[in-house]
């Protein structure tokens, strides 16, 4: 929980106050799994249609950049329902370090100086972006050495004593909801009032032994891992070589059903039904299994490669804990693209998600990460948008093996499985785990996403297979691998490459 305010100041593009999340939980002691959902919600007043146009078009600018595209935060609500839970360290101590940094200010790296110069354009337009994240230099502006957030400092003031009703009520919702009213968005003080943090029952699934727990709906992240590994179970994946094309093949193949059985099934289960059971089901893999070949390629056709290209920068952020107790954390919070809707509300000095354009807002009309959905996930006032957020724990035998998780919006999931395969079918250790080259095929659009440090002649040898194949980097991981008591951890070294470009 510190170390989550801790990051809503000093990684303000992603960690974050203003937007939502998952945690898993390992409660050591009672030996209990915990799925804590502090997803945002749709407003009461948001509706199916709100981000169509007069011609019936998706207006993307106002679902990604407008007062419209912030959901209602869940994060503080969520932190403080899990403090209230399992809490030890004093309030004092809890936000001593997220306050102090607001307050005296800390120091922009490399990383954040690239995405605040790739994100000016955007947060120019906020005379609060503007002031605390750049200054003047000549005839433009350049980002600060050192930001100082002196209003958040003071709402984290206030949450740190008053808790939840230090964000949901009194003076910070007053402030919240005036910044609302005069940008004229949706979000009211009963929004605020009404937002529940909400305790789930975890995805459980089985892989070669490994029990994996991860997250339910309303992300797809716990549901669209399982069925991804319930399947290469079948496919015997470990018995291929691995990054090989027969490989990459393989996991592609199952990629393409897995995100399209997202498209059709998932979205918020407590508005919509999600087939959970079928989905997970080691039968229901079998068949999908079958149909899956390394001679054959299954056409998801009319697909525009070029859908994916974005220059946005998409983010998301993670962190993986295990403490002295041995109870774990694996947590994934984020405002959406990085600095979430570019603005900041009001006095209160937090930073808005643009999450709202997680939901459908027409069939057949891609996200910003390119995914498409249908009515499952389509806008409803208080509706929790679908997300691809896999916070995710593995355990064997009762003993905990792996804490991981990844930020990169529609590539998490296909991140966080690779992490897997390697540690649990091919016995990487989690350093080699993490630096090997990823690939991701989200079923549209219709190309494999892979980095460039495979070998030499995969993408041709994949070319001629008949795959459109881009370059780009995938997810950042974060992870702990624990083996006979010793802890092994691993920061993705994609962190600052994969990050200077902007993803
Ligand atoms: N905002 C990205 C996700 O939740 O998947």
């Amino acid at each position: 929980i510190a170390v989550a305010y801790t990051m809503a100041v000093t990684h303000p593009r992603a960690g974050n106050i203003g937007g939502g999340g998952f945690m898993m939980i390992y409660h050591k002691q009672s030996n209990q799994f915990y799925a804590v959902d502090f997803r945002e919600k749709a407003p009461q007043q948001a509706y199916k249609d709100m981000f169509l146009d007069s011609e019936g078009n998706v207006d993307n600018q106002k679902a990604r950049f407008s007062i419209y595209s912030a959901g209602v935060p869940g994060t503080v609500a969520g932190l403080e329902s899990i403090y209230n839970t399992f809490g030890s360290l004093p309030r004092q101590r809890l936000f001593q370090d997220a306050i102090a940094y607001a307050k005296n200010g800390f120091l922009i790296d490399q990383d954040q100086h690239k995405v605040l110069e790739d994100k000016k354009e955007l947060l120019r337009k906020d005379k609060q972006f503007r002031k605390l994240f750049y200054k003047k230099s000549n005839n433009d502006i350049i980002p600060r050495k050192k930001v100082v957030q002196k209003n958040l400092a003071k709402t984290l003031t206030v949450i740190q004593s008053s808790g939840v009703d230090g964000f949901y009520k009194g003076k910070v919702a007053d402030q919240f909801v005036d910044f609302f009213q005069q940008e004229n968005g949706l979000i009211t003080h009963q929004d605020l009032t009404n937002y529940q943090p909400v305790w789930r029952t975890p995805i459980y699934g089985t892989y070669k032994g490994y029990d994996i727990i991860s997250m339910p709906p309303p992300s797809s992240g716990g549901i669209a891992l399982v069925q991804l590994l319930n399947i290469l179970e079948q496919k015997k994946i470990d018995q291929l070589k691995h990054n090989s094309t027969d490989y990459i093949q393989s996991v592609v193949e199952a990629m393409k059903f897995v995100y399209a059985d997202r498209a059709k099934y998932l979205g918020d289960q407590d508005v919509v039904d999600v087939p959970v059971a079928k989905l997970t089901d080691k039968t229901y893999a079998a068949e999908i299994a079958n149909k899956i070949s390394t001679q054959n390629i299954i056409d998801v056709s009319t697909i525009n490669p070029e859908l994916l290209d974005t220059s946005e920068s998409l983010e998301t952020t993670h962190f993986s804990i295990i403490d002295s107790e041995g109870n774990m954390v694996s947590c994934t919070y984020t405002l959406n693209f990085a600095f979430g809707n570019g603005m900041i509300a009001g006095k209160t000095g937090v930073i808005l998600n643009n999450e709202m354009d997680d939901f459908v807002a027409k069939p057949g009309s891609p996200n910003g990460f390119g995914l498409l959905g249908n009515e499952k996930n389509e806008i409803a006032a208080n509706k929790r948008m679908l997300s691809s957020m896999t916070p995710t724990l593995v355990m064997k035998n009762g003993q905990p093996v792996l804490i991981t998780g990844s930020p990169g919006g529609s590539t998490i999931i296909t991140s966080v499985a690779q992490v897997l395969l390697n540690v649990l079918a091919f016995d990487m250790r989690i350093g080699q785990a993490s630096s090997a080259a990823r690939f991701h095929h989200q079923w549209y659009p219709d190309v494999i996403t892979i980095e460039e440090q495979h070998d030499g002649n995969i993408v041709e040898e994949l070319k001629e297979r008949g795959y459109n194949v881009k370059h780009k980097s995938l997810g950042i991981t974060q992870s702990i691998e624990i083996d006979s008591g010793n802890l092994y951890g691993k920061s993705d070294p994609r962190n600052l490459s994969s990050s200077t470009k902007a993803y």
